[in-house]
């Protein structure tokens, strides 16, 4: 079971209690935790965040310095309960924009968490859906490729830096409100449900997740077939 969170609504929430932007996206990074911690427990085996898109790079300066910050700051504070709880993390997206302390930062963690096998957490950052598919079409005429589903899904694995081929997405969770995909796993999503919460991400519980895995076990999945096929 895979399960992707676009991870939405710090700016709002912090706004809302007049606070700057980057508070809100402190409180959203501690709220990650417990909802790591609970994954397993509902029957999740991956799960996705989102944490920085390619287009984010376009917000303020500082407002971007800040968010690599915390980057680095949560992943040295939570590499060890993460390795405690059998967490095997993997960040996807682009490294070539990012500061050099924090690609040191992540392979660091990424080594350290890698036996981790109650849970695979792949961490999104700078990362834009159409930018992979475009670079794995990219390989594949450079190196003369006739790419099939599961080699292109292969492809795209090895140039978001994991070793697996990309999982299909069964249940994407958006808080904050907004309905859209923002550039988010446009490949993977291919059948996933969609779960749309008003919730802003600085207040989204264990508890969300599990309201969110009880809708999703009551969708009809049918996958272009006629349900008694399915
Ligand atoms: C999501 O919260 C976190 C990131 C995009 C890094 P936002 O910062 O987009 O919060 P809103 O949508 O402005 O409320
Ligand atoms: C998507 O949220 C990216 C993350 C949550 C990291 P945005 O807030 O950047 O998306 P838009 O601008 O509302 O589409
Ligand atoms: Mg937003």
């Amino acid at each position: 079971m895979h399960v992707a969170i676009i991870m939405d609504g710090n700016g709002r929430w912090a706004r809302a209690r007049r606070r700057p932007r980057e508070w809100g996206h402190r409180q959203g990074a501690k709220a990650i935790r417990a909802i790591v911690e609970s994954a397993p427990d509902v029957g999740i085996d991956v799960l996705t965040l989102y944490a920085f898109s390619a287009d984010n790079w376009k917000r303020p300066d500082a407002e971007v310095r800040g968010l690599l910050r915390l980057f680095r700051r949560y992943l040295r504070a939570e590499t060890p309960s993460m390795v405690e709880d059998g967490v095997r993390l993997q960040v996807i997206g682009r490294r070539d924009r990012l500061p050099a302390d924090l690609v040191r930062a992540i392979r660091t963690s990424e080594e350290a968490t890698r036996h981790g096998s109650r849970i695979t957490l792949r961490l999104a950052v700078d990362y834009s859906a159409r930018d992979a598919m475009v670079r794995v079409a990219r390989v594949a005429a450079e190196s003369g490729t006739v790419v099939d589903e599961a080699s292109f899904a292969e492809l795209m694995g090895q140039i978001l830096n994991t070793d697996d081929a990309v999982p299909d997405v069964d249940l994407l969770i958006r808080s904050g409100g907004e309905q859209r995909l923002s550039d988010f796993l446009l490949w993977e999503c291919a059948y996933a449900e969609l779960y749309f919460t008003s919730r802003m991400w600085p207040d989204f519980r264990p508890e969300d997740l599990r309201e969110a895995m009880r809708v999703f076990a009551a969708r009809d999945r049918r996958f272009g077939m006629v349900a008694e096929a399915v």
